[in-house]
């Protein structure tokens, strides 16, 4: 499987961290040292479901692919207004495709999850071209009375059209329950039989905990390929890690005593937009001529769960029209 079309959506409203603190008690100060964001993208106006539409139309433009052509749509979310339908059936018909979709909720390693199987897909020959779409308001379940949380996500869309070739060379995906540590839980409907209200809990997260769980699972996973593939990590040209923390980044970096240009980051803009944030940088880095043909990329990323996910491949470029990689 490969990539050969990239798309990104983000919303309108630029929110600075001196914005936050006009009604939390934080600092630009504080959220720059200890995560590296500066500005985050927050739904205002738009919907999650335009977002998504935009993203996976720039990625279904760039890849030559007619929507009628693809053979299957997944669609990588958390949460979204709607349980039911999924966000996947939602967007169909307003990008011209008839296939079938699914939602997937791999949390913050949902495109990595996506990814794999639908190299799982391309390879057993149930599908050719698979849209996939990242699409993620985490801004809506956090809790924006509380500064622990709140100052950290970003909203955003993320697509990649994928199809047969030989782009991807492993994927090391992985699960595990830590449900105390980070979760967000939504009220279900009472029954006659169960009368217990449960109440909607907007995000909670043990912070230091996922931070500690989250170097060690991603430093686990890349080695762990690197590895299985007989790499060093002098071999990656580049890594795309989650975009949730730049001290999070810098420890794995510095775990492979690796230089910090081969770390792309975007999260100082986006803050951490959930499994959107890979594919948003993904398209950034592709428009902008910053991936070349045969270079080796590594992407990593962690969620909620706790679940994490990792994939190794080499890059193709792809032409755009009005960019300068045309
Ligand atoms: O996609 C997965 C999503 N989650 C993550 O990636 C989060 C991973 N964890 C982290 O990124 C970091 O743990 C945080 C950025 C959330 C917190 O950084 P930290 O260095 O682990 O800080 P801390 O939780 O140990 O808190 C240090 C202090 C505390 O005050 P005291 O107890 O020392 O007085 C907090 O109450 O900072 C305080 N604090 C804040 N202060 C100003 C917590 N949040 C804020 C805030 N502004 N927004």
């Amino acid at each position: 499987m490969k990539i050969i079309g990239t798309g990104s959506a983000l919303p309108e409203k630029v929110v600075t961290n001196d914005m936050l603190a006009g009604f939390l008690d934080t600092s630009d100060s504080w959220i720059t040292t200890r995560t590296g964001i500066h500005t985050r993208h927050l739904l205002s106006k738009e919907t999650l479901g335009e977002l998504a539409i935009t993203a996976a139309q720039a990625a279904i433009e760039s890849s030559g692919i007619a929507p009628e052509e693809i053979d299957y749509l997944i669609c990588s979310n958390v949460a979204n207004s709607y349980v039911s339908p999924s966000l996947g059936s939602i967007l169909l018909a307003p990008l011209g495709c008839c296939c079938p979709c699914f939602d997937l909720n791999g949390a913050c390693a949902g495109l990595i999850y996506s990814l794999d199987i639908a190299d799982s897909f391309i390879k057993t020959g149930r599908a050719k071209n698979i849209l996939i779409v990242a699409a993620e308001e985490p801004s809506r379940f956090c809790n924006w009375h509380e500064r622990e949380t709140s100052v950290l996500f970003g909203d955003g869309a993320s697509a990649l059209m994928v199809t047969e070739g030989e782009g991807f060379k492993d994927f090391r995906l992985t699960g595990d329950t830590h449900t105390d540590v980070l979760y967000y839980k939504r009220s279900l409907e009472t029954t006659p039989f169960d009368r217990v209200e449960e109440k909607t809990m907007p995000l909670v997260m043990q912070g230091r905990e996922v931070f500690k769980l989250a170097v060690r699972a991603c430093i686990k996973d890349v080695d762990t390929v690197l590895e299985h593939n007989r790499l060093k990590g002098d071999d990656i040209d580049l890594y795309l890690l989650h975009q949730a923390n730049l001290r999070i980044i810098d420890s794995i970096r510095e775990h492979l005593e690796q230089p910090k240009e081969k770390f792309p980051t975007n999260l100082q803009n986006y803050g951490n937009t959930s499994s959107a944030s890979i594919g948003i940088l993904i398209d950034e880095l592709s428009r902008e001529g910053k991936l070349k043909d045969g270079m080796t990329l590594l992407l990593s990323a962690f969620g909620g769960g706790f679940v994490t996910g990792a994939a190794l491949m080499k890059w193709s470029e792809i032409k755009y029209k009005d960019t300068a990689n045309e």
